[in-house]
């Protein structure tokens, strides 16, 4: 059946509910904003509240009959190559979960790459799913991780052919991908499923110019954000099936368990009206992004002390199979001080908000709704952070551990240890404890240790010296970390 894409059901829902002047005796309690104070009217604008009422019995009638979401997701799967697609509103940190619940049950083995993002250790918590840990392949130069090789999939499903399937995550913030195509064979031949958190991904299916596609590639689930890389709002999330490995009602149940019963139609408007302007004009949308882009990325390496990571430094040799040139990533190590104090001052002094931040590096992402205005802006920025770069030293040092010391001993499972008797100890007597939180830092949200893993002294003293220096690490209990949350002794 032929789609057409001009369609956006939600949107066209929700419309049609004001032309009817639909009166719902049903939450919202604001009711079209008419309660809402007159104060958050004038922040927010009525539209807002316009577009925010029941899914069930206000979009749609009580039984779904018009069947607006569903229409919604066939278009969705349609335009992106999936057999189905499931809307969420609890973000991909929802929609990952469901996928890993669909693929391994408590106590099952499922092949994860370690650095996953910590919603899906929030899944092996929730789940009791015991994690093989797929390394990824660091690049000790750069202190940074690209997905995992297929080889390291293919060892790890040897050494547990009881592994249920696997999950990679492709793209990772920093824009480098996975070869998705040898994984999802490495699988298959195994007749075990591949999921992929591809959140940065949305954008992946509209150009042939962007890493490959997870669908494309053959992997089963991939789960997508829409408004990290897509036009969406905040936590609109998809996330899509295709083959037989795994059944369209058993993943549906899944999600069903974790998600709201109140989704939010505002966020499923933002999506099915993402999908009609990328179904309709995507391709021209993302080249222009790509061209400029281009341009952005080669002012910025002219800029003295700033080099841009390209697929030269992350690619071939680096270990990543594609490269996604959207989210810029600029190593500022030469400037002589921290990430960290650089996105400060952009914020401070420019009112510029960058993404990624770490020890060495500030990245700009890049979508289709930038252009010549906004790439002006931030490279003026830069340019005057450069010229005020003394004004950031000395930056505090972060003692960034080398990769064989990212990888501690698993001791038990994370859920486990999560849930096991507690106790919170001074910093240095945390070594060689069994943690029992995560100590994230964010973003980009990739656990540096986690739930049952041993923690070493490298560890400690690289997230410690991290935190000194800005990093953010919100979700210790300390997140100061002057104390750690570890598994208490058994007697
Ligand atoms: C790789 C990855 N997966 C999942 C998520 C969770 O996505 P969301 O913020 O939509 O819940 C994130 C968020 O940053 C992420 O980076």
């Amino acid at each position: 059946m032929t789609m057409d894409h001009h369609e956006a059901p939600v949107l066209e829902a929700l419309a049609a509910y004001r032309d009817r002047d639909e009166l719902g005796f049903s939450p919202p309690g604001h009711k079209q904003a008419r309660g809402a104070s007159p104060a958050v009217r004038a922040v927010l604008g009525d539209a807002v509240f316009f577009g925010d009422l029941l899914a069930t019995g206000g979009l749609d009638d009580r039984q779904e009959k018009s069947s607006v979401l569903r229409r919604a997701e066939q278009l969705m799967a349609d335009a992106v190559h999936a057999e189905h697609t499931f809307f969420s509103t609890c973000g991909s940190s929802l929609s990952v979960k469901a996928a890993m619940l669909s693929v391994a049950a408590p106590h099952q083995k499922l092949l994860v790459g370690r650095d996953a993002h910590k919603s899906v250790i929030a899944g092996l918590i929730l789940s009791g799913i015991e994690p093989v840990w797929l390394d990824p392949q660091w690049d000790a130069e750069r202190h940074l991780a690209h997905p995992p090789a297929s080889e390291t999939l293919e060892r790890a499903f040897a050494d547990h052919p009881d592994a249920t399937g696997a999950l990679v995550t492709s793209p990772t913030p920093y824009g480098t991908a996975a070869d998705l195509r040898a994984m999802a064979d490495v699988c298959h031949r195994r007749g075990k499923p591949l999921i992929v958190d591809e959140a940065w991904g949305a954008h992946l299916p509209f150009h042939p110019d962007l890493p490959s596609w997870a669908m494309d590639a053959g992997a089963d689930v991939c789960v997508t954000s829409i408004h990290k890389m897509g036009s969406g709002l905040e936590q609109g999330s998809v996330f899509h099936l295709q083959g037989d490995l795994i059944d369209p009602d058993t993943l549906a149940s899944r999600a069903d368990l974790l998600g709201t019963t109140s989704p939010s139609v505002l966020l499923y408007a933002g999506i099915d009206g993402w999908r009609r302007q990328m179904a309709l004009e995507g391709h021209g949308l993302l080249s222009q992004a790509l061209d400029l882009v281009a341009t952005v990325r080669r002012r910025i390496e002219e800029i003295e002390g700033m080099h841009v990571n390209g697929p030269d430094d992350f690619c071939g040799t680096g270990g990543a199979a594609e490269f996604d040139p959207l989210p810029v990533i600029i190593d500022i190590s030469a400037l002589d001080t921290t990430g960290y104090r650089a996105a400060d001052w952009l914020r401070r002094h420019h009112h510029i908000d960058m993404h990624l931040v770490d020890h060495r590096r500030i990245s700009a992402q890049f979508t289709h709704a930038d252009d010549s205005d906004t790439a002006e802006r931030l490279i003026a920025a830069l340019l005057d952070l450069a010229r005020n770069a003394h004004t950031l030293r000395p930056a505090p040092a972060v003692h960034v551990p080398a990769p064989a010391e990212l990888r501690p001993d698993q001791t038990c499972l994370p859920r486990d240890a999560f849930f096991a008797e507690t106790e919170d100890v001074p910093a240095a007597q945390a070594v060689g404890r069994v943690a029992a939180e995560m100590l994230t830092p964010y973003p980009p949200g990739i656990p540096a240790v986690l739930p049952g893993e041993r923690i070493t002294e490298p560890l400690l003293r690289y997230l410690r010296s991290g935190v000194a220096a800005g990093m953010n690490v919100p979700d210790p209990a300390d997140p100061t970390l002057h104390t750690i949350r570890v598994r208490a002794e058994e007697d």
